[in-house]
């Protein structure tokens, strides 16, 4: 943690959680066990953020695509999520984390959407850790909702053609009121986005590893942040121009 540079902190960090079932199953037991395990995962990861001072951090939980497994496994999940609300509000709240969910949530069962719903309230005053858990997350869904939002505003004449930019596009997504994360982390080997956040990590650094989830602990994201700290960050831009603080010469 002390080779961490303070001044060159990604302010928000998004992580495809994932390896669980393999997890399981290379130790012989259910899918489900290993998503339990992948909680403990959770709670060491958003402490470690706290502790190093990260200001945003995303957490890819359940896709849209998710619903089309097992029954028996969504079931599971959707138990797991609402219990593990329950349960790590009251300390998440003592540390002061705001925590936010992101996603379709109307195909969350009742009972699911009142957990988040009350969780997302009580956290709301906090001012440290933003925690924003991706539930029923598609980002081609949450692009085709924002389309369809503009598309209304303009047709009721609340919004002219020419308003319709990057800005008002990044306001209509369901990240409104976060920043674009810097780096984006995927566990267990996989090497693609799988339908996370596509328009909002547009100039993130991808870091892949192969530890599988329930095995990440602090000391992975750190040497995943140390990663993102030897990278040169040039967004279009000549290698010289940056090392002349991004000046046109
Ligand atoms: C990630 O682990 C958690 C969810 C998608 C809910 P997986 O369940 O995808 O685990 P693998 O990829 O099958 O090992
Ligand atoms: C992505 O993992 C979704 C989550 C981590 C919640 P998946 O395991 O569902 O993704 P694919 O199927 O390997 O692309
Ligand atoms: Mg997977």
């Amino acid at each position: 943690m002390e080779n961490l540079d303070l001044s060159k902190l990604p302010k928000h960090i998004a992580i495809i959680m994932d390896g669980n079932g393999r997890w399981a199953q290379e130790q012989g037991q259910d899918r489900l066990f290993g998503h339990y395990q992948g909680v403990l995962s959770v709670r060491k990861v958003v402490e470690a953020a706290t502790e190093i001072g990260i200001q945003y951090l995303t957490l890819y939980a359940f896709s849209t695509e998710n619903w089309e497994r097992p029954e028996q496994e969504v079931t599971g999940l959707m138990t797991l999520f609402v219990d593990t609300i329950a349960k790590e509000v009251p300390d998440l709240h003592k540390n002061n984390i705001k925590l936010r969910f992101i996603g379709n949530l109307a195909m969350l069962p009742p009972h699911a959407r009142e957990a988040l719903d009350n969780a997302t309230a009580q956290t709301s005053k906090n001012t440290g850790l933003t925690l924003i858990i991706a539930l029923s997350y598609s980002s081609r869904w949450e692009l085709v909702e924002a389309a369809k939002n503009m598309a209304t505003k303009v047709k009721q004449g609340s919004m002219q053609l020419d308003e319709i930019n990057e800005t008002t596009l990044s306001a209509s997504l369901t990240t409104s009121d976060f920043p674009d994360p810097e780096l984006m982390i995927r566990t267990s080997g996989e090497f693609r986005i799988s339908n996370f956040l596509l328009y909002q990590l547009a100039y993130a650094e991808l870091y892949f590893t192969d530890t599988r989830w329930p095995d990440f602990r602090k000391d992975d994201l750190i040497k995943a942040i140390l990663d993102f700290q030897s990278r040169e960050r040039r967004f279009g831009k000549t290698s010289h121009q940056i090392s002349l603080n991004g000046e046109k010469k």
